[in-house]
């Protein structure tokens, strides 16, 4: 039978008049259409008129093992028939308690708590509000700043926002909660001179200043820093070498929480479970969203050193702070059903064996005049777009709002990639492919991208 909503006329009335889209200029949809996306399979998705997209972002960093997976979605019918909910709130199930044991086993040292959430959002605040009341019950009830990097994404419920670096998004919802400061992040294509030759000289200098930072707040007042592994916004900054054991030196010295937040970078992205342990270092609390189901039912959560758990297992000693849907069943079954493919296609010996084959495609597109840097690890790339590559001179507002809102981001998708222009540090296009795509795949984005870039650079 068909739908009241089957013909694409229907849709986008109906969308226009009922849909309110995130993070989304709705009335760019007023003369256009609505891409409407109805199915999935592997590394491509389809929209309502059967074009083919390849999925270059897996949705929203999410999809690592690919759309249509018939094993995932049987896991989630055969949960929901068996108990579809029951809260973590005083009680178990058990598909939370083996999630729980197989992620702390995958997690670095003694990351052997969970603590789950629905999204990374909510993880991230859960981090934060931990931290704070670790310290509370640790007798150090002064603790309550957390440090981040310009132009960090950690999400967008009040904490997180207070936590992210990114002035436009935060600026309608102050004021926010007191206690977030910004340090410098790894953009190392935008290094300050008297480091923009020497990238160990440049990783120590911005660690550098999570100390200074930690210092002129009064480290008697400092909870916690947060930092992605690899930074996804301003366009994929990895850490430069020794910058993560500087960091956890100084989290050391001052007693602060290293807060990885993988968020992105956990489960597959970098070609390790976490991103943490391909850096190499050791965090006091991981945040995870998004792969952990590979975006089959949404889960989030943070992973808990034992030392942090301890004072909150003593005693009258809760964590006061929880949300009805965390640890779904449903969810937790999905996830375990992911990790299943994970392992039995060892997706990440694929990240790591094709990973230097995505760079060097990427890297042919150094020949086109608009490419300044490309820059990540792992699936996971930004190429940030220049004026003039000799200068690095960046667009313009102007200029940024045309290419990227008047072109590129429409002729991406219409050239049959999906893929992510922005412009929230300097303009970049941003790659994050399921981690079961190899180089036929890498050769269908650069081919992409280097039609669309081209006419970019025409149009400029
Ligand atoms: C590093 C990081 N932290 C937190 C979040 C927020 O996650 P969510 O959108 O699931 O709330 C994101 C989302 O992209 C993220 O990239």
């Amino acid at each position: 039978m068909n739908s009241p909503l089957d013909s694409n006329a229907e849709l986008q009335h109906t969308a226009r008049r009922n849909l309110w889209m995130h993070f989304t200029r709705m009335s760019a949809y007023s003369d256009n259409d609505v891409p409407v996306i109805v199915r999935g399979s592997g590394p491509y998705v389809f929209d309502n008129h059967g074009r083919r997209y390849l999925d270059g972002l897996s949705g929203l960093f999410v999809s690592q093992v690919g759309h249509g997976r018939t094993e995932i979605a049987d896991a989630a019918r055969r949960q929901a028939s068996e108990l579809a909910y029951f809260p973590l709130w005083s009680y178990a199930h058990p598909q939370a308690i083996e999630l729980a044991e197989r992620l702390a086993d995958l997690a670095p040292g003694d990351l052997n708590r969970v603590f789950f959430t629905t999204s990374g959002s909510e993880a991230v605040e859960s981090a934060w509000k931990l931290a704070k009341q670790y310290y509370k019950l640790c007798g150090q009830p002064e603790r309550y700043k957390v440090l981040s990097r310009d132009i960090a994404y950690h999400g967008t419920s009040m904490g997180a926002l207070a936590i992210t670096g990114l002035a436009d998004i935060k600026y309608p919802f102050e004021p926010l909660p007191p206690g977030g400061v910004r340090v410098p992040n790894t953009n190392f294509y935008r290094a300050p001179d008297f480091v923009a030759d020497d990238l160990t000289g440049f990783g120590r200098w911005a660690a550098d200043e999570i100390e200074r930072a930690i210092l002129r707040e009064g480290p008697e007042s400092v909870a916690a820093v947060f930092l992605e592994p690899v930074q996804n916004s301003g366009g994929c900054f990895p850490p430069p070498p020794g910058y993560f054991a500087r960091v956890r030196e100084i989290c050391d010295t001052y007693g602060v929480l290293l807060v990885s937040d993988e968020v992105i970078c956990a489960f597959g992205r970098l070609g390790h479970y976490f991103g943490s342990a391909r850096y190499g270092y050791q965090p006091d609390i991981i945040t995870f969203a998004k792969g952990a189901t590979s975006g089959y039912s949404p889960l989030g959560g943070m992973l808990v050193r034992d030392a942090i758990m301890e004072p909150f297992t003593r005693g009258a000693a809760t964590f006061l702070h929880g949300v009805t849907f965390a640890g779904h069943p449903v969810s937790a079954a999905v996830a375990l059903a992911n990790l299943d493919i994970f392992e039995k296609e060892d997706l990440l010996a694929n990240v790591r064996g094709c990973e230097a084959g995505f760079r060097a495609t990427l890297e042919k597109l150094y020949d086109l005049p608009i490419v300044g840097d490309i820059r990540g690890d792992g699936y996971f790339y930004g190429i940030e777009m220049v004026k003039d590559r000799d200068t690095r001179e960046t667009f313009s507002e102007e200029e940024s709002e045309r290419l990227l809102r008047g072109f590129l981001s429409t002729a991406l998708f219409d050239a049959g990639l999906v893929c992510r222009a922005d412009d929230r540090g300097d303009p970049v296009i941003q790659l994050a492919p399921p981690l079961i795509c190899g180089q036929e795949h890498f050769d269908e984005i650069e081919r992409i991208l280097r039609e669309v870039l081209t006419e970019a650079w025409r149009r400029i």
